[in-house]
């Protein structure tokens, strides 16, 4: 079968597109006929090695995956003996993040227990663009950031996949959303909902003055004491990603502000594939329908990976590997 292949660290341009034997799925796992993938800035960290910290679980020198890809959407093939609840045909969604990855080829075998049954209403191009991304927010926003009505939610980063989908989760709150990202992302934000926008580059938000009752952060870059000026007095402030100085930062000092204070301040730690069957009934309910920039064809995934490292992408890109 055709694949991406990660032989050594360094850049998208290392990338090789070869041809590896169609994997064989144990007892407990099922094989997967990819037909849609979405880009990640996971696939980013992995291809590059950085942060470093992806070389401490990854493989110090050389990479121990050898196929990246994370979000995928396709039709299974064929069950492992012990398969109890998903057949031949069923077209299934999940992010393979936490099971070797291996999403940017013809052919993957997953557990059971990562997938989803795609939801009925939406093509694979779409369902492929919302594990990763979709369950962060979910995760960010209602999970953990217990998000009600009314509230005022700030969304820093909120024109990539997580904000983009973050907002369509918010809606139904009724809260007031302010989304902040660069100046060409500014329109997308404020046709999918965002009540205000912040262009980051001319604007910090967090010497503005206001405060939020939630901010889900994608890219933290900032003292957490800016943070929690940020916040109203029972905010919460969630962060899924950003510069690791600052994420040990807010790790580490979060719990000792909620000390002293009544916000709370945490780094959001992904659990893959934690509820998509959620996400699933959202899609399904008409709530949920990603941005997606794309679909590209499979060998433009190396060039991809770049562009979404260098943050030109809108929303979600999507690669259609059946066409
Ligand atoms: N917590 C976990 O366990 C876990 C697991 C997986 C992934 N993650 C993290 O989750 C995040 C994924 O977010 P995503 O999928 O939405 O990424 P994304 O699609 O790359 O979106 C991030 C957005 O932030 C914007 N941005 C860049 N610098 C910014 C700044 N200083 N201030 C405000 N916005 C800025 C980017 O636009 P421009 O580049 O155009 O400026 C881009 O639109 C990543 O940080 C990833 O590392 C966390």
């Amino acid at each position: 079968m055709k694949a991406i292949l990660l032989k050594e660290y360094g850049s998208p341009n290392l990338l090789e597109i070869g041809e590896v034997a169609k994997p064989i799925p144990k007892d407990n796992e099922v094989l997967v006929r990819i037909h849609s993938a979405s880009i990640n800035d996971w696939d980013w960290g992995l291809v590059r090695g950085k942060p470093f910290v992806i070389r401490l679980f990854f493989g110090l020198i050389k990479p121990k995956i050898t196929i990246p890809g994370a979000d995928i959407s396709g039709k299974i093939e064929a069950v492992g003996a012990g398969v109890n609840s998903f057949n031949i045909g069923d077209e299934i969604y999940c992010d393979l993040s936490e099971c070797g990855s291996g999403g940017f080829a013809e052919y993957v075998c997953v557990p059971e227990n990562q997938l989803s049954k795609k939801p009925s209403n939406m093509s694979h191009n779409d369902a492929s663009a919302l594990p990763h991304a979709g369950l962060l927010a979910l995760q960010g926003l209602v999970e953990k950031g217990k998000v009600k009505p009314g509230q005022s939610v700030l969304i820093n980063g909120a024109g990539g996949g997580v904000g983009t989908l973050g907002i369509q989760i918010l809606k139904p709150y009724g809260v007031k959303v302010t989304g902040v990202d660069s100046d060409e992302k500014l329109d997308l934000m404020k046709s999918l909902g965002f009540d205000s926008v912040i262009g980051y580059k001319k604007s910090d938000f967090t010497a503005t003055g206001e405060t939020y009752d939630l901010i889900l952060d994608t890219k933290s870059n900032r003292s957490v004491f800016k943070y929690a000026r940020s916040l109203k007095k029972t905010g919460r402030y969630i962060t899924v990603g950003g510069s690791m100085y600052r994420l040990v930062e807010i790790a580490l000092l979060g719990p000792l502000i909620s000390l002293f204070t009544r916000k709370k301040l945490s780094v959001l730690i992904h659990k893959p594939n934690r509820g998509l069957d959620r996400m699933t009934e959202l899609v399904e309910m008409g709530q949920i329908k990603p941005v997606v920039d794309g679909p590209y064809g499979f060998d433009e995934i190396p060039g991809l990976i770049q562009y979404l490292g260098e943050g030109k992408h809108l929303g979600k890109i999507v690669v259609e590997l059946i066409r």
